[in-house]
């Protein structure tokens, strides 16, 4: 029996964008996603948008005693900013009475919400100015940030700032499965310590506000392994983790720059523009905990004929297909479960053992209606495994002294998934769109329940 820490967190993540639904009303003004679908729908999986996905808006009750159903007893999602602030200033009280009776009715369930303040949903009207480009959008966010835990923090007292900040910043600017979907390296830098100062601050307005809590952020880890012990693809590993790691974990828990990035992006023309006194702020307002979200590792090996100065992140590091590696034949990424013990000895010996937990981890299945029997359960037994040799390196690494609070899948309830639309079905519960999104219980779940019941397998 592999046995967890006593309280541990076990549930699900989803988002306010990928869950709600009713993108365009309410209240709610258009985010980047909302105007990107409006002008491009067939970029997206089978034309399936942002505006309905599946309904949270309406079925968060249900859902709620779906999650007691299956022993949640914590859950992550986020607010809309376009919803909660549609114009940046004014709140929307429609909004506020959502989220309002959402939470508290998720705490009267018994489970903890863990509300997070921006998963990829630029608003278009911050975005018009600019986006993450503009140093007004850490302004814009500071007063979202501090509105929310104005509104929300008697009940909330688990906060996150961003979730995947590397996402949006790589997806928008570098590989084009974001808008504004450009190619330049050199503003994805700029973006991205925009969106570290707006994390900073937000910090800093939590610290301020008095609410009685924690507040952390959402990284996706995606740990390096190099292709051979050679130094020059040792070197690459370490740029990929540079860029890829250590550049908000450092300042968010550290809070410092690392040296070594800096010293790179300087010598390749990359270094951002700052502002006086953001290196002591950074100092100032690091973390109470990390969330680590977690699918699969980096592959690297020195590139081929690298562009100097680089032109793009493959110019510091290449990919390396390891001929080993064991792949999720349903979605197409590596299974590599041994990366969460390494996350979680590195979060012990290089992040002062700072409280984290895996904010998500899951197995995404497209066509999963092929491994639904004839009562119309799907037998997801490839999750189940996949959750079980996750949580059994996990297991390892906190038995060994890493500090980690909780497990949390990706995720509950099927959900829209960007580009990807309803291609990759990840959920404890299925979700028909046939049949006005309703939901269905896969096998994974009823596993997931006697795991919480448990406190382990
Ligand atoms: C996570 C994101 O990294 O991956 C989610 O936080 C996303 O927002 C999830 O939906 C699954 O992605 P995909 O591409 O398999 O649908």
């Amino acid at each position: 029996m592999i046995q967890f820490p006593e309280n541990f967190l076990w549930g699900s993540a989803a988002s306010a964008p990928q869950t709600e639904g009713h993108g365009s009303s309410n209240g709610k003004s258009p985010s980047t996603w909302d105007k990107w679908f409006a002008m491009n729908p067939e970029k997206f999986n089978q034309h399936q948008g942002p505006e309905h996905t599946s309904n949270v808006y309406e079925l968060y009750e249900e859902d709620i005693a779906r999650m007691q159903a299956i022993g949640m007893n914590s859950y992550r999602t986020s607010i809309a900013w376009t919803r909660l602030l549609p114009d940046g200033k004014t709140v929307n009280e429609e909004a506020v009475a959502f989220y309002r009776d959402y939470f508290q009715k998720m705490k009267a369930a018994g489970v903890e919400p863990i509300i997070n303040l921006f998963h990829f949903d630029m608003p278009w009207w911050l975005m018009e100015k600019g986006g993450w480009e503009a140093r007004e959008s850490v302004t814009a966010f500071s007063f979202y940030a501090k509105t929310a835990f104005e509104l929300f923090g008697d009940i909330v007292s688990t906060w996150a700032t961003f979730n995947e900040p590397l996402v949006h910043i790589e997806c928008g600017y570098l590989y084009e499965f974001h808008y504004p979907a450009i190619v330049d390296f050199k503003k994805a830098v700029q973006v991205g310590y925009h969106t570290l100062m707006a994390h900073v601050h937000a910090v800093k307005a939590f610290r301020e506000s008095g609410v009685d809590g924690k507040i952390g952020i959402i990284l996706n880890v995606t740990p390096a392994y190099a292709r051979s012990d050679e130094p020059r693809d040792l070197e690459a590993k370490e740029k990929a983790d540079l860029l890829n790691t250590k550049s908000f974990l450092d300042p968010c828990v550290l809070g410092t720059i690392p040296d070594e990035l800096t010293a790179l992006l300087k010598d390749n023309d990359l270094l951002p523009e700052t502002a006086e006194g953001d290196k002591d702020l950074i100092r100032e307002y690091t973390v109470d905990f990390i969330g680590m979200n977690y699918y699969q590792p980096k592959r690297v090996q020195a590139p081929v004929n690298p562009k100097t100065p680089a032109a793009m992140p493959e110019d510091f590091y290449a990919p390396y297909d390891w001929p080993e590696k064991k792949m999720n034949p349903y979605r197409g990424w590596e299974i590599y479960p041994q990366a969460l013990y390494d996350v979680a000895m590195m979060m012990k010996q290089d992040y002062r053992n700072i409280p984290w937990f895996v904010s998500e981890n899951g197995m995404g299945v497209a066509e999963e209606e092929r491994f639904m029997d004839e009562d119309g359960m799907i037998q997801d037994d490839y999750r189940i495994e996949f959750m079980q040799d996750h949580l059994t390196e996990l297991h390892k690494g906190i038995q060994e002294g890493s500090n980690c609070f909780g497990y949390h899948t990706w995720t509950f309830v099927d959900c829209w998934s960007w580009l990807n639309g309803y291609r990759n079905r990840y959920g404890f519960y299925r979700v028909d769109l046939e049949d006005n999104y309703a939901r269905s219980l896969k096998k994974s779940g009823l596993w997931y329940k006697e795991l919480s019941r448990n406190n382990g397998f």
